[in-house]
């Protein structure tokens, strides 16, 4: 039997190989939800990563559908609960792309304290200002790490490598086995006290969303930095350009919006807030990894088999 998958999002092409080996394939991105409204009754398969908004329409509208499939780590893309209304089972790959997210946090952290991309921008328009770009060194500052899954332990490795001291929270892991991993582990209200860089690490749920707000903000360390390389709403934006603009927040690298791509985010025009477009699992190794590992759940789920990550 040949199954039908569509493809909405940039899938790598490993992947779609390994469909195409069994099941028709339409790689079709870019479409409206009435436009998947209007296709996706035609399919047995939906695979995307976070740029379609899979919502209770388009589940509905899916009377053949079987499985989706999130290319990446975070669902919330995808309705789960209109879904499982449906029967129809969703899968994610949530370990393909760890180490590009950790590798990319690293990368905002020392571009923050360094201010790599405002002294790149400032040369690049003929200028020679070595005052203005004085830095501050991860050595032996304090990290705290919101959320310590893998891609916020993997963090924690790598910080500890430049000598920071690395604080934690995450609720479901106890302070012993953050202990094993050189974590600190504390409340979150201690942890925000005591941070001079703060990362956040968790999913968006409604427990994570807007933690750092203005309330929250007022209790960091003046000069504080923060950093968001995991979704959009854990932080509240327009808080958080306030505090940046009033140097309380010494800065902020942002890699994830609250609307994506984001139309007014107060984060961005502000020289001391870095911003890129969602590029933490952009590597050719994460995304080579996450399509594999999806398209072989989808063939296996198709075939009456069970996904490996529900
Ligand atoms: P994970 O599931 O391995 O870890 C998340 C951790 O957050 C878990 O340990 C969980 O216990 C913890 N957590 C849950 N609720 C919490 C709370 N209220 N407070 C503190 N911690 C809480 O996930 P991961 O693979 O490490 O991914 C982390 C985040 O990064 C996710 O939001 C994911 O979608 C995102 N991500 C972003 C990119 C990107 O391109 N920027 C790439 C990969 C992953
Ligand atoms: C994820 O949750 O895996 C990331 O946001 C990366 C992606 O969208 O590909």
């Amino acid at each position: 039997m040949t199954y039908t998958i569509l493809v909405s999002d940039e899938l790598a092409e490993e992947g779609i190989d390994i469909l195409r080996e069994h099941a028709m394939v339409d790689v079709n991105t870019g479409l409206s939800e009435d436009e998947l409204v209007a296709t996706i009754e035609n399919y047995d398969a939906l695979l995307v990563r976070s740029g379609t908004q899979v919502t209770e329409r388009v589940i509905e509208a899916g009377k053949k559908l079987r499985f989706i499939g999130r290319a990446g780590a975070g669902v919330d893309n995808i309705d789960m609960n209109a879904a499982t209304r449906h029967g129809v089972i969703v899968a994610n790959a949530p370990e393909g792309n760890t180490l590009a997210a950790t590798e990319h946090t690293m990368a905002m952290m020392q571009s923050l304290c360094r201010n790599i991309p405002q002294a790149n921008a400032s040369m690049q328009a003929g200028e020679w200002k070595r005052s203005k770009f004085m830095g501050v060194e991860l050595n032996e500052k304090t990290l705290g790490i919101v959320g310590l899954g893998r891609i916020g332990r993997e963090v924690a490795k790598r910080a500890s490598s430049f000598n920071m001291h690395i604080i934690g929270y995450d609720p479901f892991i106890s302070p012993d086995k953050a202990a094993e991993m050189g974590i600190d582990s504390m409340s979150l209200d201690t942890l925000f006290t005591k941070a001079d860089i703060i990362t956040v690490h968790t999913p968006l749920i409604k427990e994570t969303r807007h933690i750092i707000n203005e309330k929250t903000i007022a209790t960091m360390k003046n000069g504080v930095r923060i950093i968001n390389c995991a979704r959009g709403g854990i932080i509240d934006e327009a808080a958080l350009a306030v505090a940046v603009k009033s140097g309380k927040v010494a800065g902020a690298a942002i890699d994830v919006f609250e609307e994506e791509p984001p139309k007014d985010s107060p984060l961005i025009g502000i020289p001391n807030i870095i911003v890129t477009p969602h590029l933490g699992a952009s590597t050719v190794e994460a995304q080579k990894n996450v399509a594999i590992s999806i398209a072989r759940q989808c063939l296996e789920v198709l075939g009456g088999g069970d996904a490996k990550y529900v």
